[in-house]
């Protein structure tokens, strides 16, 4: 059984929202007998995939696994290049690695990696990241942005807007993001941002943009470390979230930001970062590797530097800081 037909007739039964698609015309649209057609329904069907057949109508899709491969993500996909390479695996010690392999073999722009879950996920400040079986999204997206080295910082900004306008669009809840990229409801934090690169002497070959995003986990799903400051959609909406939806959402604002962001610069993408943020014009606490700092969260730079302004008057241009809101 070839699986590119399989998963590329679950698109075609997608694609037809509800309505019936007769034997004959699958069997006509991809060049195969209704017998072969019926073995890939089949197929399908063991994956998970509710699909009824009534006769003289043809077969209607009426309900799809709960999975992140591509036959569940690429069809109803709105982008042009990102996610048209997808590499899924069941399990992984991080996306991020995976990433990192394939973007040495030249993998196209836009090339998503995307695990059910993550033995060995991984956080910004070598922190660990919590990512439990089919509950959330671990997704590493490679991309090759023609930019000047110092400007990598910007695409975490940019990737963190796309998730907010995500969450927003999939699930009406309305998160607000911690500098640098942490994305919170009520404080709490959902989405996690890291960004790492391959570069070389002439610049940057690729961008690993990795997401962390919990989905659909309950409180018990959430190691004791991060309990008191971790949330998910779920908790906060009160019923589950569509992974898929959320995965395709992301990758449209990803592509269409960045590309408002090629063609037009940083300063549409700072001001929707600035309009999201909690952090900007509060109280703050920045706990660095070597001293904590105390100040007024004033703006960020076009690098993405937080500015502090600390009661001396002094302006601090901040890297790297685990940020807490003073009240
Ligand atoms: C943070 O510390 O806030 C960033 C967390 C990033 C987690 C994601 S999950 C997918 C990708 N793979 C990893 O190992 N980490 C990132």
């Amino acid at each position: 059984m070839n699986i590119i037909v399989t998963n590329k007739l679950a698109g075609r039964l997608m694609e037809a929202d509800g309505e019936p698609v007769s034997g004959q015309q699958l069997a006509d649209e991809f060049g195969i007998s209704r017998t072969a057609v019926w073995k890939h329904i089949k197929d399908l069907q063991e994956k998970g995939y509710e699909i009824s057949s009534i006769k003289k109508k043809g077969y209607t899709l009426t309900g799809i696994p709960d999975s992140l491969e591509a036959a569940a993500i690429q069809p109803l996909l709105k982008t042009v290049r990102y996610g048209k390479t997808l590499e899924y695996l069941s399990s992984c010690e991080s996306t991020q690695i995976i990433a990192h392999q394939l973007a040495q073999q030249l993998v196209p722009d836009g090339t998503v990696v995307l695990s059910e879950e993550q033995t060995a996920g991984r956080g910004r400040m070598a922190r660990k990241w919590d990512s439990a079986h089919g509950k959330g999204i671990w997704m590493s997206i490679i991309l090759r942005p023609d930019i000047p080295l110092q400007r990598a910082p910007q695409f975490t900004l940019i990737a963190a807007v796309s998730v907010v306008r995500a969450i927003e669009e999939v699930t009406g809840l309305n998160p607000d993001i911690k500098w640098p990229n942490d994305i919170l409801l009520n404080g709490k934090k959902c989405t996690g941002i890291l960004t790492e690169l391959q570069s070389d002497a002439d610049g940057i070959q690729a961008l690993i943009i990795g997401i962390g995003l919990n989905a659909n986990q309950e409180m018990e799903d959430f190691s004791d470390e991060v309990k008191d400051i971790a949330t998910s959609l779920k908790l906060k909406k009160g019923s589950p979230v569509s992974r898929q939806e959320l995965v395709r959402s992301i990758l449209y604002y990803l592509e269409l930001y960045t590309a408002i962001y090629i063609d037009e610069g940083f300063a549409a993408i700072k001001l929707m970062w600035e309009g999201y943020s909690t952090t900007i014009g509060k109280p703050v606490r920045a706990r660095m590797a070597k001293e904590t700092l105390e100040g007024i969260a004033e703006s960020i730079t076009d690098e993405g530097v937080l500015q502090i302004r600390t009661p001396d008057g002094k302006l601090h241009g901040i890297y790297s800081a685990d940020i807490e809101m003073k009240n």
